[in-house]
């Protein structure tokens, strides 16, 4: 389920098939991968964040590992932007179970981040596992809300996309975790699909008796190289930091929108 989500939700509407996005995935989300996630998103941004003097903003925050590990690792004002209701239910609850005074410094945006309004409220944004997933139309209209919510000088790290479609379909088991007298567990497809990726998720629950229950998701991902990506990106002001030595994120700085 990492690496994938529902572009649906992107728009912060109701789905078209009435129900809500994520509604499956978010149940098993944290239990079968926070973990690997937390220590994943601290080696990748614990860095980036700490050096944020104004504001973090946590673009597709989902159930909260980045603005989770941004509120312990940054003194910083942390803006959480979640659109989808069952993804931002996890992360409520998450902030929740925190100190008071990490809660403080975070507020939580429940649209998608260019209805949010957002204006100059971070010198850092973090964009973890969200931009494959969207429409490529989509994707463009997240740009200049990105330089409208970043103060002059500010930096977005994202993770990258996939940079091509798989050539054949790729079948990966998720981590099987024990939860009282039940184990959760999953398999995720993944496959081309005409000019985007198909992601299909199967969950279940297994008891001592065999399977209790068993849902299933499918999730569209659109890939787009690196190079490509920076093409797109400095369309709209944004220039590509040095590499970070690292195949998996993207750091652009943006120098401010003309009219403030
Ligand atoms: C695959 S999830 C990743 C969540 C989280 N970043 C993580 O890695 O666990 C992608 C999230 O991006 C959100 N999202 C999609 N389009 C968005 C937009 N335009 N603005 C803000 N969030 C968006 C979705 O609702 C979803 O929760």
């Amino acid at each position: 389920m990492n690496d994938v989500c529902n572009d649906e939700a992107e728009a912060g509407t109701p789905p078209r098939d009435g129900r809500d996005q994520y509604a499956v995935s978010a149940e098993f989300y944290d239990i079968l991968q926070a973990e690997r996630d937390r220590d994943r998103v601290h080696r990748l941004y614990s860095a980036d964040v700490r050096t944020a003097r104004a504001g973090v903003l946590d673009i597709g925050a989902g159930t909260g590992t980045v603005t989770a590990m941004s509120l312990v690792e940054s003194g910083a004002a942390v803006h959480a932007v979640e659109p989808t209701r069952a993804m931002r239910t996890a992360l409520m609850t998450r902030l929740a179970d925190m100190p008071a005074d990490l809660r403080m410094r975070v507020t939580v945006h429940a649209r998608a981040l260019h209805d949010s309004g957002l204006r100059a409220v971070a010198d850092v944004a973090i964009c973890h596992n969200v931009i494959g997933c969207l429409q490529p139309t989509r994707r463009r209209t997240l740009w200049p809300a990105v330089a409208k919510a970043l103060l002059p000088g500010g930096v977005l790290v994202l993770q990258l996309p996939p940079a091509s479609l798989p050539t054949t379909a790729v079948s990966t088991d998720l981590p099987i975790v024990r939860v009282g007298e039940h184990e959760y567990g999953g398999r995720m497809v993944t496959s081309a699909d005409g000019e985007r990726i198909r992601a299909h998720f199967d969950y279940w629950v297994r008891g001592r008796a065999g399977r209790l229950r068993e849902r299933a998701e499918t999730f569209w991902m659109w890939p787009l190289s690196r190079a490509e990506l920076v093409e797109e990106m400095s369309e709209h002001g944004f220039a590509a930091l040095p590499d970070r030595g690292d195949d998996v994120t993207l750091a652009a700085r943006h120098p401010g929108l003309l009219d403030g």
